[in-house]
């Protein structure tokens, strides 16, 4: 716990963001956002750009407005009614929904990134997979941008053309892969934070949508460091 603690106190955004499909993103996202929220009297923050939070975490689906049509408003939608789109998730997490996909209006990313950024409780943004318009802009200019990877051979060569060098990796390790931490790490230029295991029981927390309510102790422990 002592780096989510160091955390605590000052203005933490992070955002993680894989290069392909499917490799772990939104698990890292919540479990992450959990984690920080265990040890913040506030508890944590987490915006969904991906859209697949709800489903992860057992929420129901969202009906009303989320961070598309906050993106796609102009200044006539005020910075604070972002607020009022946070719903209540489990295990002290505050979730902005994704909502639709609405084309953003100009520089309403920015000022995304900025409020996220000032937010006093620590702040965990999925941005989904292949950076784009906010996701981007918020991998960009967070205190950690956390590329999630499987050691696959197609996803470090994504990962290598992304628009945004990553502040560290969090590696999804597999069985039968023959890339490991440290050839990750020397083709993408960046540290590996943690490595969490492709693990059956991961799976069936998140599929039954009991995740981060069923957090392991030892993802806990693998992510203490990730930020
Ligand atoms: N560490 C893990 N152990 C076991 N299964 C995992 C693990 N991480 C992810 N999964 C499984 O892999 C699938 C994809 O995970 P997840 O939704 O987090 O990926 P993603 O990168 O967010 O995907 P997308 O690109 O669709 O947003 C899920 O079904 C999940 O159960
Ligand atoms: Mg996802």
């Amino acid at each position: 716990m002592e780096a989510f603690s160091r955390a605590l106190g000052v203005d933490v955004l992070i955002a993680c963001w894989s290069a392909k499909g499917g490799s772990g993103t939104t698990v890292v996202s919540v479990a992450l956002a959990a984690c920080l929220a265990r040890s913040s009297p506030t508890g944590a923050l987490l915006a969904d750009l991906g859209g697949d939070v709800p489903a992860v975490i057992g929420l129901a689906d969202p009906t009303g407005p989320g961070l598309g049509e906050w993106l796609g408003s102009g200044e006539a939608v005020p910075a604070d009614a972002l607020g009022r789109l946070e719903v209540t998730g489990p295990a002290g997490l505050a979730v902005l929904c994704a909502g639709g996909s609405v084309p953003p209006a100009p520089g309403r990313a920015e000022v995304l990134a900025a409020i996220l950024g000032a937010d006093p409780r620590p702040v965990v943004v999925d941005c989904g997979s292949g950076l784009h318009g906010a996701g981007l802009t918020i991998a960009a200019s967070a205190s950690a941008s956390l590329l999630v990877i499987r050691p696959c051979y197609l996803a470090l060569r994504l990962a290598v053309q992304a628009p945004v060098r990553p502040s560290g990796v969090i590696l999804v390790r597999e069985a039968g892969r023959s890339l490991g931490r440290g050839d990750v790490e020397q083709v993408l230029g960046a540290p590996v934070r943690a490595e969490l295991d492709v693990d059956p029981a991961i799976a069936r927390a998140v599929d039954a949508g009991l995740w981060p309510v069923r957090l392991p102790r030892s993802v806990q422990r693998a992510l203490r460091h990730a930020a």
